[in-house]
């Protein structure tokens, strides 16, 4: 078995404290004059399943475009690495297919590296090490359960030499501007002169093409969307009944962003048990649940620099449909 710390461990009961934060950001959502739910609960187990779903689906172009970026420039990747030691980071590994293209090109080319997965589900992290330490007993993994703000403040605290970060996916898509902002700026804290990371983007492209990666046709994403509420029911003692609702996603141009809604099916008023509270539903009223968006290759360019990194290169599948650009630290 690898080796793994859940930063999680410090709170006495985290099961009890994390429903109560969902409690409570349930009870704010579905008080706001337009009713949301924050996409940071989109992944338990299930809605990790199903995301992994969504992502093999033939619509969910995001994903075959970054394993082609990854197969066709996994060697320069690694020669920009140069040679000596470094901490391979990661941001949210999902089931770690794409990582492990780059993780076996740099053990093919002789890398010293160690691999530090950071996810917030113990599952997440105890599937890595599995996957990982089955197929690559020579690989050096130290799982870490935890935000990733505080998993890379226990990684500058806990080793030394240089990093490389992947923030693959598209994650920082979900973050809105002033966010995303602050998040990258968080990252560069942690990390010393010279560090990379690797991160992920999805670019402007054909409305249509967005409109049916987020409305695939087997319905996966609606399920998706439908496990909030499923979640709602299980963890808050919700009545909703999930056929009174449907999925919508569209583009707003304004915005720059695909987004994803709930919509009210019909005049409904559904009890939460453990809010002791009614809440109405007008017929299509919708609730709001998800921001993901697309940038411009100047935006990658600004987001960047704004935030105290340089931009090495950008690097593109054969459409151009993504953008995994590679960024070093600087500080003066
Ligand atoms: C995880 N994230 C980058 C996905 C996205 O594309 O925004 C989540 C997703 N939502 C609907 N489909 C996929």
């Amino acid at each position: 078995m690898n080796e793994y710390i859940s930063l999680n461990k410090h709170l006495h009961n985290q099961d009890i404290f994390l429903r109560d934060q969902f409690a409570l950001d349930i009870l704010m959502g579905f008080s706001s004059p337009t009713k949301f739910i924050s996409s940071k609960y989109f992944y338990d187990d299930l809605g990790s399943r199903f995301f992994n779903q969504i992502a093999d689906s033939p619509e969910y172009y995001l994903t075959a475009c970054e394993f082609e970026i990854l197969r066709s420039y996994k060697q320069d990747i690694a020669k920009q690495l140069g040679p000596g030691e470094f901490n391979l980071i990661e941001l949210g590994a999902g089931d770690g297919r794409k990582t492990k293209v780059l993780i076996e090109e740099f053990l093919r080319s002789g890398h010293k590296f160690e691999y530090l997965p950071i996810d917030i589900s113990e599952s997440a992290i105890f599937y890595l090490s599995e996957e990982f330490g089955t197929e690559h007993q020579d690989l050096s993994f130290f799982g870490i359960i935890s935000e990733y703000e505080e998993g890379l403040r226990w990684i500058k605290e806990n080793r030394d030499g240089r990093s490389f970060v992947c923030f693959l996916g598209s994650n920082i898509g979900n973050f809105d501007h002033v966010n995303s902002l602050a998040f990258l700026r968080s990252i560069w804290n942690t990390l010393k002169d010279g560090d990379l990371m690797l991160i992920g983007f999805d670019l402007k492209k054909d409305i249509d093409i967005l409109l049916s990666a987020y409305n695939d046709i087997e319905g996966i994403t609606k399920e998706f969307n439908l496990n909030l509420l499923t979640r709602i029911n299980k963890e808050l003692g919700g009545e909703f009944d999930l056929s009174k609702f449907d999925h919508f996603g569209t583009y707003n141009p304004k915005v720059g962003a695909m987004e994803s809604y709930l919509i009210s099916l019909s005049d409904q008023t559904v009890y939460i048990k453990e809010l002791q509270k009614h809440f109405h539903f007008q017929e299509y009223e919708p609730i709001h649940l998800e921001y993901s968006y697309k940038y411009l290759q100047s935006d990658v360019e600004t987001l960047a620099k704004s935030t105290g990194f340089k931009v090495i290169d950008n690097l593109y599948d054969s459409q151009k449909y993504f953008c995994d650009s590679l960024w070093q630290v600087i500080k003066h």
